[in-house]
């Protein structure tokens, strides 16, 4: 079966490809999921705020002697520590990555806000990678800014990261926008080569002992993927950009719906996380299997067959098929 396909105009031969996670993180683990079959990796992010940190520490240094400590210096964010060290751990690892892979290797930057840490993209870039992701992770908080503004600033981020480099640019966002398909057309024109849908945003929690709000990170399930799947149905065909699929892609029915939907890769963490590496040569195994059974002669050939486009039935992906679940229900109680 061929299982070729391209994202961001990389070939790669599969459509598996481990997101961001600590399962991304260390030589050792990247390896095992080369092994297993993944087509290519995306690095864990490195965060708007580290480069920051980082970038004022040196500055404090210089300006005011060595003995000037990092932690002292505002916006430091200790926690991070265990899960990605800095700038320079960063690039080390994203060397390390290039030397013992032969699949394509992704850099991730984490960020909100337009300003001089985008420049960062061209070191990520120098220093081998492939092509970039840019998670644009942005919690919309604030009551006076509208949604127009929040739209704007997007646009200005991936304006910002698309002028500092040459390779591919992967934009992740989240699925909270009033017009999904517009501002995927608006990220395209502003210059992403690819869309990562969607963001998972983790919920805080409140701790009822301590009467404190804490993070909470639970991991996915198959049933989160269907939000990712009606928006790749929707964009499938109109939107100039490649399109990744991220959140509950754990199983081979959830692969190959995706794939049907329209995705040109789909993308996995949470599965990987519970079940290791070695869940991805049991996927393709199974992506194989389904759509020589169905008479596919490629994911190519399947692709986009039931997106919104080719589907027998367009208004399933809109209200229509709100209506219909509605009914579909009241008419079993
Ligand atoms: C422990 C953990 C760490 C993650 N770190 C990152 C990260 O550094 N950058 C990023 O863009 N996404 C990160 N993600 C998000 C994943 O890449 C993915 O988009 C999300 O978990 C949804 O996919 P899933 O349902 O397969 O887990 C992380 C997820 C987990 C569970």
């Amino acid at each position: 079966m061929n299982l070729a396909t391209r994202y961001l105009g990389l070939d790669l031969a599969n459509p598996i490809v481990p997101s961001a996670s600590p399962m991304t993180r260390e030589v050792e683990s990247l390896e095992r999921l080369e092994e297993a079959g993944a087509a290519a990796v995306v690095l864990p992010s490195l965060f708007e705020e580290q480069i920051e940190h980082e970038t004022m520490a040196i500055n404090a240094a210089l300006n005011f002697g060595a003995e000037i400590s990092a932690e002292s210096t505002e916006g430091y964010f200790p926690e991070m520590d265990n899960y990605n060290t800095g700038a320079g751990d960063y690039l080390g690892k994203l060397r390390a990555a290039k030397d013992v892979l032969s699949i394509p290797v992704i850099a991730s930057l984490n960020g909100t806000t337009h300003g001089g840490w985008t420049l960062y993209a061209r070191v990520l870039e120098e220093a081998g990678a492939d092509a970039l992701e840019l998670n644009i992770y942005i919690v919309a908080a604030d009551a006076d800014q509208t949604g127009a503004e929040v739209e704007a600033e997007y646009l200005r981020l991936v304006e910002a990261v698309r002028a500092a480099v040459h390779i591919p640019l992967a934009v992740k966002i989240g699925p909270f926008f009033s017009s999904m398909g517009n501002m995927a057309t608006q990220l395209t024109e502003a210059g992403a080569d690819g869309l990562v849908l969607f963001n998972r945003f983790y919920q805080p929690d409140i701790d009822l002992e301590l009467l404190s709000v804490e993070p909470n990170l639970v991991l996915s399930t198959s049933d989160e993927m269907r939000l990712v799947l009606r928006w790749m149905a929707i964009l499938y065909g109109r939107v100039g950009a490649s399109l990744a699929a991220t959140t509950g892609v754990h199983t081979v029915e959830d692969v190959v719906k995706l794939i049907l939907a329209g995705a040109d890769v789909t993308m996995l963490a949470s599965a990987l996380l519970r079940y290791g590496p070695e869940l991805i040569t049991s996927l393709l195994d199974g992506l194989s299997g389904w759509l020589d059974e169905r008479g596919y002669e490629s994911v190519n050939q399947a692709r986009g067959s039931l997106s919104q486009l080719s589907s027998p039935d367009p208004k399933a992906f809109e209200r229509a098929n709100y209506m219909r679940t509605l009914v579909e229900y009241s008419s079993k109680v």
